[in-house]
Formats: C-alpha cells, structure tokens, sequence
C-alpha cells in the first residue's frame, strides 16, 4: 500500500431526485448492504473510501451524499462547487427522476463552470427485471395494464441516448442486485483522478519552466537539455 499521503484524494457527490437510491447506493458501495427501508437524507452525509482502480492506482475518495428533497436543494447544489466530480442518478421506474436529470444539469452548469466528470446512473434496474419475469406468468389482458405501467418506466436506450448527447458515461445499476454499482464509482474516480493528476503534471511543469527561466543565460543552456 502507498504511503497515506501520497494517495490523491478525490471528491464526489451524489445528485438526484428523492428516493432514487442515492445513498443506497453508497451504502452498497462501501458496505454491501441493501435495505428496502427509506430514511431520507437530511442535508447532507459524508463518507470515504480507499478504492484501487482496475489500473493498480489508489484513490481516497471522499463522497457527499445530497439530499434530493426540495428543501434542501440549496445545501446539494451547494455541494457541486467542493466537487470533483458527479454521479447523477435517476430511478428506471420513475419517469419522472428522469426527466429531471435536465433541471440537474442547469443546475450544476449555475455553480460551476468547470466541465465536471458526470457519470449517468439509472438505478433500480432490478425493478424492470422484476417486471420481466412477471410478465412471462400473466394472462393476456394483464399484459395490456403491464405495458401501460412499463411506459413510465425509462429503457436502456433513452438512459444511453442522455449520456450520448453530455458525453457522459452510463450505467444501469442495482442496489439490490449490485450490478454495475462498483463499476460506476469506479469509472467516476477514474475520471477524477486522471483530471486532477493532468492539473498537478501540468503545475510541476510550470514550475520547472518558471525556475529555469530564473536561471543566468548560462546556466540556462546547461539545463535547457533536462526540461
Ligand atoms: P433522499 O435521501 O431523499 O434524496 O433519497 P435517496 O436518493 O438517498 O434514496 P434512498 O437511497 O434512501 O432509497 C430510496 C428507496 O429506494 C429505499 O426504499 C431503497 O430501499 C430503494 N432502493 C434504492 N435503490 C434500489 C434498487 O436498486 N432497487 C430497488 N428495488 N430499490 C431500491
Ligand atoms: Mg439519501
């Protein structure tokens, strides 16, 4: 393991509407527990994590968990600005969570003009796999109520078509399940983490520039080799 001050830190939030799984999904991630009981989130809540990435690199990441509820609305857009970087997150079952990612969006470009790394998650898939295997059991008139219902759900596609057009990556996720859970924090801090190390190179190269342009004309020629 790294010596712990050496391990780049990397700050994320969740953001959302109410009751799509934001800290569940958390939860999953550093605990793998799932429950189907709601506490909602008041403010907000803060957890960590020592990750390794596929690539072998650590990374301390440091999670926000927002409130989705209106009235603390303020407090979670007022997290966007500490951020790093973004899981946004709607529910597959409530069309609704969905087309609400858009008002998000308006409100992460308000506080910030940084291009954030997003991660698109549409969770709660197991919900529509639930469906799935329902539907194979139903008589036929059950079947026209199932299709009705289904179109307030949100499919695979319209989820990639999003993240398409923001060029953000997307996963479907389930914290019932755990599909893709891991997967998504993964790739964000991944994203994070090459962000950060590209401003930080590029800071040890201004210095480096900055002290050999302090040297004598002579001095200079010697190093102008080892930049
Ligand atoms: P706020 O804190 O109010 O913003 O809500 P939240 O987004 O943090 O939602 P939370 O994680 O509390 O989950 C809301 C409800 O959805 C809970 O009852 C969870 O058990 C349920 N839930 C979360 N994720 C999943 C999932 O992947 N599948 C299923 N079936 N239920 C889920
Ligand atoms: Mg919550």
């Amino acid at each position: 393991m790294e010596d712990q001050d050496q391990i780049p830190e990397a700050k994320i939030i969740t953001l959302g509407d109410s009751r799509v799984g934001k800290s569940s999904l958390i939860m999953k991630f550093i605990d793998n527990r799932f429950t189907i009981n709601y506490l909602s989130t008041i403010g907000f809540d803060l957890k960590q994590k020592l990750i390794k990435l596929d690539n072998g690199q650590e990374v301390k990441l440091i999670i926000y968990d927002t409130a989705g509820q209106e009235r603390f609305k303020s407090i979670a857009t007022n997290y966007i600005k500490k951020a790093n970087g973004i899981l946004l997150i709607y529910d597959i079952s409530e069309k609704i969570t969905f087309n609400n990612i858009e008002n998000w969006v308006e409100d992460i470009q308000d506080e910030t003009e940084e291009k954030l790394p997003i991660v698109l998650v549409g969770n709660k898939c197991d919900l529509r796999d639930e469906k799935k295997e329902e539907k194979e059991e139903e008589k036929e008139e059950e079947k026209e109520e199932e299709k009705e219902e289904e179109k307030v759900g949100v499919t695979i596609e319209e989820g990639q078509n999003l993240a398409q057009k923001f060029h953000w990556k997307f996963y479907e996720t389930s914290c019932k399940t755990g599909v893709n859970v891991e997967e998504a924090f993964k790739d964000l801090a991944g994203q994070v983490l090459e962000k950060i190390l590209k401003k930080t190179g590029g800071k040890k190269m201004e210095q480096k520039i900055k002290k050999i342009d302090n040297l004598k004309p002579d001095q200079k020629k010697k190093k102008d080799c080892c930049l």
